[in-house]
């Protein structure tokens, strides 16, 4: 019965409107107060580990790389890797060292491969997947689930939110085991992470993301910015339009614009800024190298992030939250963006071209 369309026209809205619920099964029983209860984790399971690495394919690759993000911020050592490249290219690793595969399916061949890379040189390995059963869950040396339930679309959606959340309980349960003690702000954090599932709703409730895609759409590409978190649903955000309009999309690291890309922007090719509500004066003085070179901007950031939605031609507000959160909700923005975009061009948006919802070869 999951896997029935509905009322939708399509799985992937479906699924994008089952975002709240998705997380709130993610997140059930695993935030006790101020601490984290991981099933299969109690205290002091990560007490080893040095380092951490992902390897992951598409968008569970974008999900590590916010991992990351956030990881390195709390002074953990952390990696993100595409999982093609680390199966022919591993980084040194020892039994420290903690490989993450992210994969939703657990079945990416890719991904299969450089966990097995790791493995065999000695690192322990988690999967971070959606399914029970998986081959990533029964080969790993542990697997943690993120509970997303079945996922239709080709294009990832609920699960990159699953994944996202469930890479925040995990990361504060490896600091609390490596330093002994919690996140800075972990208080506020995990708050902000119970809040996560009604303000995706309150995104998807008032979202004018169908008015504004049709707006901003550029005849010549679209590309996407952000720092940080925001960066890898800069990435991420570029992925799924390009996936399902067939458009040229580009997802860029806010400040890599003014070497190189800012050659491209012209009055047909629209940008998407994402703030998460810190550095936001570096985001805002992008927006303008944009819009001198005519480039109209779409801003994705908090409701109170004034001066950027005044700065930017358009702007699509998300509830004001932790800074670590705030990435999320915007990337619910951008997968509108994708939707109403492709629903407008009449795409197969369920079932792309040439794309495989797993893919199972190398
Ligand atoms: C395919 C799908 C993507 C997905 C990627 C990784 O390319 O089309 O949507 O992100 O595989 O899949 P996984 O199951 O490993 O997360």
């Amino acid at each position: 019965e999951d896997a029935e369309k509905g009322s939708y026209d399509h799985y992937m809205l479906k699924e994008i409107n089952e975002q709240p619920m998705a997380l709130r099964q993610t997140l059930h029983g695993r935030i006790d107060g101020s601490d984290v209860v991981l099933e299969d984790f109690p205290p002091g399971s990560f007490e080893d580990v040095s380092n951490v690495q992902f390897v992951a394919c598409g968008t569970s690759y974008h999900a590590g790389m916010y991992g990351e993000r956030l990881l390195s911020d709390w002074g953990i050592n952390a990696d993100t890797f595409i999982a093609s490249e680390y199966a022919a290219y591993p980084a040194p690793v020892d039994e420290n060292t903690l490989v993450i595969g992210v994969t939703q399916s657990g079945e990416t061949a890719d991904t299969l491969e450089a966990l097995q890379r790791a493995r065999d040189r000695g690192a322990r390995t988690l999967a971070l997947t959606n399914v029970i059963g998986s081959t990533a869950a029964r080969t790993c040396d542990d697997a943690l689930f993120i509970r997303a339930g079945p996922e239709i679309g080709v294009a990832a959606t609920k699960t990159f939110s699953s994944q996202v959340a469930t890479l925040v309980l995990l990361g504060e349960r490896l600091v609390r085991d490596v330093t002994g003690e919690p996140t800075e702000g972990h208080e506020q954090r995990l708050r902000a992470l119970e809040a996560l599932p009604e303000n995706v709703e309150s995104v998807i409730e008032t979202t004018d993301a169908e008015a504004v895609s049709r707006r901003c759409l550029g005849d010549n590409g679209h590309f996407f910015i952000g720092r940080g978190s925001a960066f890898s649903v800069a990435l991420e955000g570029a992925l799924k339009f390009k996936e399902i309009t067939y458009e040229h999309a580009e997802g860029f690291a806010a400040g890599e614009l003014k070497h190189g890309p800012l050659a491209l922007v012209t009055s047909e090719t629209p940008v998407f800024a994402i703030g998460t509500g810190q550095h936001l004066n570096r985001l805002e003085s992008n927006v303008r190298e944009i819009q001198t070179r005519g480039g109209p901007v779409v801003a994705v950031g908090p409701r109170t992030a004034s001066q950027l939605a005044q700065t930017a031609d358009e702007f699509l507000p998300v509830p004001a939250t932790h800074p670590d959160l705030v990435a999320a909700l915007a990337n619910v923005q951008l997968q509108l963006i994708a939707y109403h975009a492709a629903n407008e061009m009449g795409r197969s948006i369920d079932k792309p071209r040439n794309l495989a919802k797993s893919v199972t070869v190398e």
